[in-house]
């Protein structure tokens, strides 16, 4: 289905990618339904204009579906809302066939188009938050919408047809051959999750504003730039309410690794615990879980428990990554706890904490036992489950 352009409304058509073999985003992030590379073809009766391109191993991909619709000579406008090569990679390839047609972009983004593809600066038309490209009967309005997720990314918002195309915002890495989320199911929305904890949630502010301007926009479909588009819009912006605004749930995510199975016994008395205080508990051993569905559940977690054992005086190498990658993407929920188990000598507890603590967590409690836990370890680490558990419920009676 997706093998040609899709006309969403009249005039408006998706012309982008569908890459089901791509199995990892970033270096990081695992895709295991594959990823789109969304491009939208706006034909005005005066203009035309394409709004973002795709990855550039599949430029002719973007250009047989932009044919389908109007040569590609003849485009007036190239807009570009990120500079990704995801999304921007193409430009080069493009503008060189699209030989009278300007980059329209932010003016950071303007800077970004000479760096990574050598777009001389006589072919850019810098735009502004607020500032309207006319096609003829259909109108282009420029939404500000910095860090989302670079500097210099914007929205594009059609404003006859209310179609906001947000490029990443709102994006899902799901590929599929159908291009409409209800079309395609839960895993949209439960992905667009994911995506949100990788690549939004650690500019939170930002976020936030971009909600906030979005609420004065009559918005009836959301075209993003990956994965399906959102004709139920209100779906996927009440769930970005719900991640960057609403409360937290009552909810602890423990992140552990054993070599000896001492900091399993204590993850178990732990979870027990917790759920045993009414509060939810989910384990993650780091031997086989993929970090980024930790990243996924601390987008509306309470708190996080790390338990390691002691690795020459330190953290053990599988959690080290998943530590540097929590301080770094600054998850809602701060509240910690810290256990482990060693042999002749602690660390890891001392090496976690000294991590985290000056980024912000505020570790509540902590536990480092030698050898198999006995009888008296074992209740200690039940008391640190109950004791993080009350922290959460404490916290969000707070909220309310
Ligand atoms: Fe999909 Fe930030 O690129």
């Amino acid at each position: 289905m997706l093998e040609k352009a899709v006309e969403i409304v009249p005039g408006v058509y998706w012309v982008g990618a569908v890459d089901r073999e791509r199995t990892i985003f970033d270096s990081f992030m695992s895709l295991p339904y594959g990823t789109t590379y969304n491009s939208y073809l706006i034909k005005g009766k005066g203009r035309t204009a394409l709004v973002d391109t795709v990855s550039p191993d599949f430029a002719d991909t973007l250009l047989k579906k932009v044919s389908e619709v109007v040569a590609p000579e003849t485009l007036d406008y190239v807009v570009m809302n990120h500079a990704e090569p995801d999304h921007a990679g193409t430009l080069p390839k493009l503008l060189s066939i699209a030989r009278k047609a300007q980059l329209v972009t932010t003016k950071k983004g303007l800077g970004m188009a000479k760096v990574f593809y050598d777009i001389p600066e006589e072919r850019v038309k810098v735009v502004a938050g607020g500032d309207t490209l006319s096609l003829g009967d259909k109108t282009l309005r420029f939404v500000d919408a910095p860090w989302l997720h670079w500097p210099e990314t914007m929205f594009t918002y059609c404003v006859e047809d209310k179609i906001l195309l947000s490029c990443d915002f709102f994006g899902a890495h799901v590929a599929s051959e159908r291009l409409y989320e209800e079309e395609v199911g839960d895993v949209v929305l439960s992905e667009a999750k994911r995506y949100y904890a990788e690549i939004m949630m650690v500019f939170l502010n930002p976020v936030r504003k971009a909600l906030e301007k979005l609420e004065g926009l009559d918005i009836k479909i959301i075209a993003p730039s990956h994965g399906p588009v959102w004709r139920n819009s209100d779906k996927i912006l009440q769930a970005y309410r719900r991640w960057a605004i609403g409360p937290l749930r009552p909810r602890v995510v423990i992140i552990y690794v054993s070599m000896y199975g001492s900091t399993t016994e204590l993850e178990k008395a732990i979870v027990a615990a917790i759920q045993e205080e009414g509060v939810e508990a989910v384990a993650y051993n780091m031997l086989s879980a993929d970090v980024s569905h930790i990243v996924q559940e601390l987008v509306d977690s309470s708190a996080i428990v790390f338990g390691s054992p002691a690795f020459y005086g330190g953290v053990h190498p599988r959690l080290a990554s998943s530590i540097e990658l929590i301080r770094t993407i600054k998850p809602r929920g701060k509240t910690m706890a810290i256990f482990g188990s060693y042999g002749w000598a602690g660390g890891a507890v001392k090496e976690i904490k000294a991590r985290l603590q000056p980024a912000g967590f505020d570790i509540v409690d902590f536990l480092e036992v030698q050898g198999p836990p006995r009888e008296e370890d074992l209740k200690k680490a039940s008391a640190l489950g109950k004791n993080i558990a009350r922290k959460v419920k404490e916290s969000l009676v707070r909220e309310f």
